[in-house]
């Protein structure tokens, strides 16, 4: 049976995530065969909180296919008006649960040249983060009523903290989509697997940023506020070594079933931008 194969990788860390995803996005494609590109969007602003038109087009052109975002998505003030200007066919998405009156949506749909649709839905958990969104499984639910008369090829970006509530999206979508993968701690997680009605599932991409560094923050400017308790003003970690994290994602194109997930995880010791 045919298939496509999906490269997604999690969370782009402030510059050094873009200048990462520019270097090696068309590089992992050819090497892993892929035909489409989703990457999470939502700290590849310079200070690492949300993402600005300028981001949004570089990482288009470098390849991303969809960006998704999660808690920090609102954060640059001139995203909000892009989101709305996107048209009927967005490829910036924000978690789908957020209140309706939020500008952008939580669905988008990529379109190969061969018209294969990838439909990619982007979600946030409630567990330790903002609890008064609205339900994701019910908002999950709502998008593939929809999603579904589109394509039988879907990924969701399930953006989370507790890997318990992310493993519970995983089964509640178990034969309804494609892929559930996990985002937000920025930490790549050992549990990739394909699950009975074959979905495929792993709690966390992993960051793309500098590996030696708190999440992607500098350790100078995020432990002191941890002992302390005292505000403090994190910075990105510019220097490296550097790592790039995602999945590639093997899915029959006609039932949209997962045939295979694999860990993406470079490290690069010698970069410098
Ligand atoms: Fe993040
Ligand atoms: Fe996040």
């Amino acid at each position: 049976m045919e298939t496509v194969r999906i490269l997604c990788f999690g969370d782009l860390l402030g510059a050094p995530g873009c200048a990462l995803f520019q270097k090696y996005a068309q590089q992992l494609k050819r090497a892993y065969n892929a035909q489409a590109i989703i990457v999470n969007g939502e700290n590849a602003a310079t200070n690492g909180r949300g993402i600005s038109p300028k981001q949004v087009e570089m990482l288009r052109h470098a390849g991303a296919a969809m960006i998704t975002g999660g808690n920090h998505i609102f954060q640059q003030k001139d995203i909000l008006l892009f989101f709305d200007q996107q048209g009927p066919n967005p490829y910036l998405l924000r978690p789908a649960n957020f209140p309706s009156i939020c500008p952008g949506r939580g669905i988008g749909i990529v379109s190969l040249d061969d018209g294969t649709k990838i439909g990619v839905i982007n979600v946030q958990g409630r567990v330790f983060m903002q609890q008064h969104l609205d339900c994701p499984f019910r908002a999950v639910e709502t998008a593939l009523s929809f999603l579904r008369t589109q394509t039988p090829i879907i990924i969701i970006d399930f953006h989370a903290e507790a890997s318990s509530e992310k493993a519970g999206m995983g089964f509640f979508c178990d034969g309804k989509v494609s892929a559930v993968v996990g985002t937000h701690t920025h930490v790549q997680t050992a549990d990739e697997r394909i699950f009975p009605r074959r979905t495929a599932f792993i709690s966390d991409l992993g960051m793309t940023g500098a590996r030696d560094s708190m999440i992607g923050m500098k350790v100078g400017t995020v432990l002191p506020h941890l002992l302390s308790q005292m505000p403090g003003r994190f910075e990105v970690e510019n220097k490296g070594p550097f790592v790039v994290s995602g999945v590639c994602l093997e899915v029959e194109k006609e039932t949209g079933r997962a045939c295979s997930i694999e860990r993406v995880s470079v490290l690069d010791e010698d970069f410098s931008f």
